[in-house]
Formats: C-alpha cells, structure tokens, sequence
C-alpha cells in the first residue's frame, strides 16, 4: 500500500468510528429526537444543526469542486463512487471522500474543507434554494442525479426503517403521508426537483437512476465528457465493473461500516409496486402532474415509462 492509500484508509477508518458513535449515539433517542428543523425543513438532528448550516453560508466554492446533489436514496452513494473511481484513474490515486456529504458533521468541517486539495468531491441532499451560492457564483460543476419518485420513496422508506440514525416509521401508509406531503427528513421531492430546474447555467449535468442501470457505460461517458477527461474504453469498463450494485454491496462494509448494507437494498428499478396502493400511486401520479410536467427535469424522470401500474 502506498503511502497515501494508508492514508486514506485511516481517514476512512477514523470517519467510520465516527459514524459508528452516532449509531451508538442514536440507540437512546425516540423518532422525534431525531429529527431537526432548520428554515423550515427537517434534518437528520444527529448529522445536521443550526450552527453548521450557519457556517456553511460562508463556505467559498471552488471552480474545480464536484458538486453532486440528489434527493435522498436517488443514487448518491452510487455516484460518488463513479466520481471516486473516475479520479482515482486519472490521478492515480484515490480521493478523500471523508467530508463528502456536504451538509453533515460540525460547524468546523467548513473551516476543514478550505485546506482541502482540489478536486473536492461534495455531496448534498440541499434544495437549490439552500445550497450556498458560492457554487452557482464559481461555476461548480453540479451532477444531479434523479430518480423516479415512486422508487425514491420505497427506498426511503426501508432506509428510515434501517439505518438507526433516521427515525423510523411505524408503516407505509404512514410513511406515504409523509412523503407526499414534504414532512420527511430533507422536505418534499416535488420542491425539490422543481427547485432545481430553476439552475440552468450550463455547468450542470443531469442523469437518471434508471438511465445509469440501463447502460451505466453510456453514462460514464457522459459524466467524463461533461468533467473533460478523457478515459479509455478499458479504464471506463473498469469503472463500470466496480460500480455495479453487486461489487458496492460487497465492499459496503468496508466503505460504509457496520450499516454498509443497509445503503444497498436493491438496486432496481420498479420495487415501488411491492408497496403502493392504486389510491397511493395516482396520488404520486397527481402530485407530479401539478409540480413536474411540462419541466425539463420533469421529462428527463421519464414518468410514464417507470410509474404506470
Ligand atoms: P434501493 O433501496 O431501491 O435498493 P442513495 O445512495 O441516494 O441513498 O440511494 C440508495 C439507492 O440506490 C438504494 O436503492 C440502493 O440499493 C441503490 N444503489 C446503490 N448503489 C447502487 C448501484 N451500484 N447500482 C444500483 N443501485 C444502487
């Protein structure tokens, strides 16, 4: 191991016992608690606060940071380790994605991030309203990536049940209202996906869950080209191998600690059938005609295709 993958593996493994202290920290807390509100959206209490998000106002981005922004359980984990695996190609080594969830951990981590080299790969779950405008300002390149929202919502809702950290749901049904209402941890995917629509500068390249399993290969051709760097055929097929759902599931423990599987459900495309009522699924069908048709974001989610009974 070379000097700066032993490295990397102790921040990795120093990020992990961090996480695993919240887990720990998170066992004594009710749903409630586990919850927080700041400007009118909820949060996971233990990960976000006020004070951090206050701090993060400042934060300066840069030219060259990667942006990737997703709705919860829409395929974050699954893009940043394309991003990671594209960097690690061309830089031959690979990059530290310890402060990767943008909005999470302490007030300091923004102090933290301004002695981080360059690219800095960030993630973050934010609407386009609360995302610091010094990413629209420098131009950062942003990666959104979408997902069906029937699909979204299944996911979310077996991640809530599972990961210790988020408060849990008693049921479906329950979990529904809140979900197509916007009262769940990072508010509305309706707000969201509109909200985003509103960033059109150019720097921003939009995929799709359903795109990326269909021909993950066509789309890491995409995210090369709209990051302009060029890879062979047989460093892309590389990357495509070890991004597959198979190979992250079996390596989540290693990336994601104790919880890794619980970030690797399924990995398909159509579950929602599993749980939604024909009442639940024209709700969604409504919801997505009022906020999303007719929008650029709107047509790229493909509705008809992935949501029809
Ligand atoms: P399911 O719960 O439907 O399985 P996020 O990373 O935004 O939390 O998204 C999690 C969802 O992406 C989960 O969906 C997870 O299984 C799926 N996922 C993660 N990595 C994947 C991969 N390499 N290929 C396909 N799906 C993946």
């Amino acid at each position: 191991m070379s000097g700066a993958e032993g490295e990397n593996k102790a921040k990795r493994e120093k990020f992990l016992a961090e996480m695993q202290k919240v887990v720990e920290e998170a066992k004594n807390k009710t749903p409630e608690e586990l919850k927080v509100s700041i400007n009118g959206i909820l949060y996971p209490s233990l990960l976000c606060s006020e004070p951090a998000f206050q701090a993060m106002e400042a934060f300066e981005a840069r030219e060259d940071d990667i942006l990737i922004v997703t709705y919860p359980k829409c395929g974050t984990n699954w893009s940043i380790e394309i991003i990671k695996q594209i960097l690690t190609e061309v830089h031959n080594k690979e990059p530290t994605l310890d402060h990767a969830m943008f909005e999470f951990g302490k007030p300091e981590k923004y102090e933290h991030l301004k002695n981080q080299p360059s690219p800095r790969v960030l993630s973050s779950h934010l609407t386009y309203e609360n995302t610091p405008k010094s990413f629209f300002e420098k131009k950062t390149k942003i990666l959104l990536i979408l997902r069906n929202p029937k699909d979204a919502a299944v996911s979310y809702y077996h991640f809530l049940n599972n990961n210790p950290v988020l408060p849990s749901n008693s049921s479906w049904d329950s979990f529904f209202g809140e979900f197509i209402t916007g009262n769940v941890i990072y508010g509305s995917y309706f707000d969201f996906t509109r909200g985003w629509e509103k960033h059109d500068d150019g720097h921003m390249l939009v995929l799709t869950f359903e795109e990326m399993k269909v021909d993950l290969l066509a789309e890491l051709k995409k995210i090369c080209e709209f990051l302009g760097i060029n890879l062979t055929d047989e460093q892309l097929k590389k990357i495509q191998e070890k991004s597959t759902f198979k190979s992250m599931k079996e390596k989540s423990d290693e990336t994601h600690g104790k919880i890794g599987n619980v970030f690797f459900r399924k990995g398909e495309i159509g579950d929602w059938k599993s749980l939604f009522t024909e009442k639940q699924s024209k709700e969604v069908d409504a919801k997505f005609e009022e906020y999303l048709a007719g929008t650029k974001l709107g047509e790229k989610i493909n509705y008809t295709t992935y949501c029809t009974f």
